[in-house]
């Protein structure tokens, strides 16, 4: 198993019509040994790009790219000792299990009993063990998806990297294979690079998640700590569902003030605000921290806001509420108990020692 390393990695595409696109936008971290690092981010981020950039199957504008020790930029996709599963795992549908799972190391020609052993390994930590002769009609999506994943293992390869393996498959499969995927990574020990634009599979899955958008990096962290310190409005708003709210503020005294509303602030915070004293800040506030007055947990210092109630969605084990605060829209995640009827008046308390302000020029999350 082995490291990753980007240093300053670029990518640009040239197109005739198009001209040229920035597609990765001069990237650097570093995935260690043993590691399962998640990209994500929106469609056409550059999470893909990245992926085959350390497969080799795309070439870097500029910049350095390491596996292990080793700068491999000009190093043979073949000669990088990584794997990859796609989206589209295409099995050969003619062949056996057994057939697909033994294809690439006979490409390589090796030996029979090698191969045998490989694949028989594979095939019992991915229980596939009993299917080995069957055709992948056979089975079922999952079992096809791990017949993928088989195929990788097989090579024990220095890296693994995965582009969206789960997209095809129904959500409860999905959290199935996501466990599977997990529990995989722990018994193999290896290295995973995993893509994925679904935040929430990038949360239960990756140990650190690279979060990019237009090509950029917007932040390398655990899961805990991109839902607890966003880096930026972008990071604050993308990871976290339902996403986290957004108010127009402005900072007077030791008070911020909304449309509607004005919280104190407690002095630490106050302190950490004062350089936009009299200035608008954005306010950030995840659905999961504002309350209904009639059910709230006994807060240290309740900030009240009145306002009338949009709509009410039930879901069961809790109750999204949608109002606005000025232009923009709130979404309450609160106790299913609350009472709330569309169109009715409604006091919420909000957790402010949750709450985060953001600078409304760079987006940055102000440090307090
Ligand atoms: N061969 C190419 N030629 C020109 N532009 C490309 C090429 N491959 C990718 N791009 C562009 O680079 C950007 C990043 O693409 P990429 O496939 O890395 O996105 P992604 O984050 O994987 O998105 P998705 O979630 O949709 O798979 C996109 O705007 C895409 O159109
Ligand atoms: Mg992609």
């Amino acid at each position: 198993m082995a490291r990753v390393e980007f240093r300053q990695v670029r990518k640009q595409f040239t197109d005739d019509k198009k001209g040229t696109f920035t597609a990765v936008a001069g990237s650097d971290f570093v995935i260690e040994d043993q590691e399962f690092v998640v990209f994500v981010g929106p469609s056409g981020c550059g999470k893909t790009t990245s992926l085959r950039m350390i497969a080799g199957l795309e070439k870097q504008t500029d910049g350095d790219i390491l596996i292990g020790d080793r700068v491999v930029n000009n190093l043979h996709p073949k000669d990088r000792d990584i794997a990859m599963v796609f989206q589209d795992y295409a099995l050969y549908p003619h062949m056996t299990i057994r057939e697909n799972l033994s294809f690439g190391l006979r490409n390589l020609k090796k030996d029979k009993q090698f191969i045998d052993q490989q694949v028989e390994n594979a095939a019992s930590i991915l229980g596939l063990t009993h299917m080995l002769e069957r055709k992948p009609r056979e089975l079922s999506g999952g079992q096809r998806q791990r017949v993928a994943v088989g195929r990788a293992i097989v090579r024990d390869p220095q890296v693994f990297l995965f582009d969206e393996p789960l997209s095809n498959l129904d959500a409860k499969l999905r959290i199935q294979m996501r466990v599977e995927l997990s529990e995989l990574h722990k018994r193999l020990g290896a290295t995973i690079v995993y893509v994925t634009h679904d935040q929430v599979e990038a949360m239960t899955l990756g140990e650190r998640i690279v979060v990019m958008n237009n090509g950029v990096i917007q932040q390398v962290d655990s899961p805990t700590e991109l839902y607890a310190n966003p880096q930026n409005m972008f990071v604050a708003g993308f990871i976290g569902s339902p996403a986290m709210n957004f108010m127009d503020a402005t900072v007077k005294g030791n008070q911020v003030a909304v449309e509607g509303a004005s919280f104190t602030l407690s002095d630490g915070v106050a302190a950490g605000l004062s350089g936009y004293q009299g200035q608008k800040v954005i306010l950030g506030i995840r659905p999961e921290h504002i309350y209904g007055e009639d059910l709230a947990p006994v807060l240290e210092s309740p900030h009240k806001l009145a306002v009338k109630v949009e709509v009410v969605e039930h879901l069961g084990s809790e109750n999204l509420v949608y109002f606005h605060v000025g232009s923009r829209m709130i979404t309450a995640k609160v106790n299913p108990e609350t009472i709330a009827y569309s169109g009715q008046p409604k006091t919420f308390l909000l957790d402010l020692r949750k709450a985060h302000f953001f600078d409304p020029e760079t987006e940055e999350r102000i440090r307090l």
